[in-house]
């Protein structure tokens, strides 16, 4: 018998709907929330209003698009943590309803080990999943781990970021270049057309496994703001060199710390997950890495690299199969965890 699952994702500021029969994704629909464009970051408050708005249509459309009825649903499955509290609250209160409702079980789902379980839907685009254990780099707007991953409930991370995660540098980076929320992907695009090596910044010199990117930021900062003095049109003469420069400097510390980790562990199946491994440097850097014979990577397929309730719902499908299911008690949680 197949399982069928709804999947809903509402940590930050995208409201996601998903339908899994199995490991297949039938529906993934993700309404956006561009009003934060004119604020240069997500407004918490504006968030939780947008997801309101969003989250029945969304889950309306995923079910239409899946073409199923919600009495074929075996498990409602959502994000819990880690997030912005009042835009998982509009999931969780939307799950917690649906639950009883239907008269189906309840999973709650950690947002960050979603990420790294996003690698076991199947997807003829997405190749093989990762056997384990494997390592993985999750790299997000909010988080930067390195996960050792033993099985699909046995997840630790042996490193992290102690400032800010990978891609608040490149939000933050590109805030600094004058482009728009989130810059990330604005940078990768710019640096596509640039030198990487045109300019450089110094590296974090951080302990065992873990990043740091706050000293990335302000010497960014300081470079810029003293070029600028001299040419005020610095940043859009050289706008493709800069993103290209800042792009490898950031995958450059992601790599240099995943390589120890591969060493030390001597782990040599290597993935990545979140939402800047959408990043064409970051993506380039692991396919050198296995063509020169040193590891095995595993790169998910694109949308279910940033945030998304396909992820959400393939780990419902995992959490469905060993019963581990949650009460209507399950309050949501701010801060990374391991629960
Ligand atoms: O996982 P995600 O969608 O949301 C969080 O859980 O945080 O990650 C969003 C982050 C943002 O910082 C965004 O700028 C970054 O991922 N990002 C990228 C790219 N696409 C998304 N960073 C660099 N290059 C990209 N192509
Ligand atoms: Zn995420």
């Amino acid at each position: 018998m197949s399982i069928y699952i709804l999947g809903i994702e509402s940590s930050c500021d995208d409201t996601s709907a998903a339908v899994i029969r199995d490991r297949k994704i039938l529906a993934n629909l993700i309404a956006n929330q561009d009003i934060h464009k004119d604020y240069g970051g997500v407004v918490p408050e504006l968030a939780s209003r947008a997801h309101q708005q969003h989250i029945i249509p969304v889950i309306t459309n995923a079910l239409s698009k899946a073409n199923i009825q919600k009495n074929d649903l075996h498990a409602v499955a959502y994000t819990n943590g880690p997030g912005l509290l009042g835009s998982l609250l509009v999931g969780t209160s939307f799950a917690k309803g649906f639950s009883l409702a239907m008269g189906i079980p309840l999973i709650t789902v950690n947002h960050m080990h979603a990420h790294i379980l996003a690698h076991f839907i199947e997807d003829e685009q997405q190749g093989a999943s990762p056997p384990f254990p494997f390592l993985c780099l999750t790299v997000s707007g909010g988080h930067t781990q390195i996960v050792l991953v033993k099985g699909h409930h046995d997840m630790e991370v042996i490193g992290q970021t102690i400032d800010d995660a990978a891609g608040e540098a490149f939000d933050k980076a590109a805030k600094i270049m004058g482009l728009p929320y989130p810059g990330g992907p604005l940078i990768d695009k710019l640096a596509g057309e640039g030198d990487p090596h045109a300019f450089t910044f110094p590296h974090p010199r951080v302990p065992g496994l873990n990043y740091s990117f706050s000293g990335l930021k302000t010497s960014i900062l300081y470079f810029l703001r003293d070029r600028l003095k001299n040419n005020v049109h610095f940043i859009e003469n050289h706008k493709h060199d800069l993103a290209a420069s800042i792009q490898y400097n950031i995958v450059e510390i992601l790599m240099k710390q995943l390589r120890r980790a591969a060493k030390q562990t001597g782990i040599q199946h290597i993935a990545m997950a979140g939402g800047v491994s959408a990043n064409s440097g970051l993506r380039a850097a692991f396919r050198q890495e296995e063509a020169q014979g040193n590891w095995k990577t595993y790169i998910p397929k694109f949308e279910y690299c940033t945030d998304n309730a396909a992820m959400i719902a393939i780990t419902g499908y995992y959490k469905y199969l060993e019963k581990d299911f949650s009460s209507q008690q399950a309050t949501p949680f701010t801060r990374y965890s391991d629960k």
